[in-house]
């Protein structure tokens, strides 16, 4: 069997703020499997593609989990057939894009499958809007949140995902002080090195454990602490 499922990014929803790399599967794909956040510009563009493209979002009232078990019996169903099968969903599939649910399901179906990252809203809509997501002077750092649970706020350094930039030469001092600021030191990290690039390297560790260690990471680095870390183990993507 060939078939291989490829989790796609489209983007915010403006045509060119696909990426190179979506556009190039979206050409080659058998078959297309995308939903409304992707805009009318990358769906018109998808019924010029000479090849099955499915609709998979979600209508009025439906139950997203209920649209994503079928979703995943039409990515198994696609990969059974051999078929290249792309799955494209609107922003960036790691922002509330249930990214977690469908590595669990592609790997417990032992199903080959990548992940190709998009432009998210989380930055395409403020920085296409003018807005800057930091400021030197008035902004440290941006929180993003779901409006369906804003009332957790208070608990989102405790549950939520944290990721440090330019803190890769200062890490120790950076878990240090994270764990000074009350979050636990048990907590799940990863550090990537060059992320994307042909020789990205992620590193799993535990806060405390960055604390204490020099580990001399290159540069460009980020540090994303949370339990989401660990997904890292999953995905053997070799680049
Ligand atoms: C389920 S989340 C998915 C987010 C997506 N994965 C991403 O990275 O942008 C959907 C929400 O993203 C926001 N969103 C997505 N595209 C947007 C756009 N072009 N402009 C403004 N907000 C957008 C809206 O708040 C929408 O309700």
């Amino acid at each position: 069997m060939g078939g291989k499922v490829y989790i796609v990014g489209a983007g915010p929803g403006n045509f060119e703020l696909l990426t190179l790399k979506a556009y190039k599967l979206l050409k080659e794909a058998d078959v297309i499997l995308y939903d409304r956040l992707v805009g009318e510009e990358i769906e018109s563009f998808l019924k010029t593609l000479d090849k099955e493209i499915v609709y998979v979002g979600k209508e009025r009232g439906e139950k997203g989990e209920k649209r994503q078990k079928e979703i995943n019996m039409l990515m198994k169903k696609y990969f059974e057939e051999g078929k290249k099968v792309v799955r494209l969903k609107g922003g960036d599939p790691g922002v509330f894009g249930r990214m977690a649910e469908e590595i669990g399901f592609l790997v417990e179906n032992n199903i080959p499958f990548e992940f190709i990252p998009g432009v998210s809203s989380v930055n395409g809509a403020p920085v296409s809007s003018g807005i800057p997501l930091t400021h030197p002077e008035n902004s440290y750092g941006f929180l993003v949140v779901s409006g369906k649970d804003s009332g957790r706020i208070k608990e989102l350094h405790q549950e939520g995902t944290l990721i440090v930039l330019m803190g890769g030469c200062t890490a120790k001092d950076v878990a240090r002080n994270l764990i000074e600021s009350g979050i636990s030191d048990d907590k799940d990290v990863a550090v990537i090195e060059k992320g994307s690039m042909k020789d990205q390297r992620v590193t799993l560790t535990k806060l405390r454990e960055l604390a204490e260690n020099d580990f001399n990471f290159e540069s460009p680095a980020l540090i994303v602490v949370g339990d989401v870390a660990k997904f890292a183990k999953l995905y053997q993507n070799d680049k």
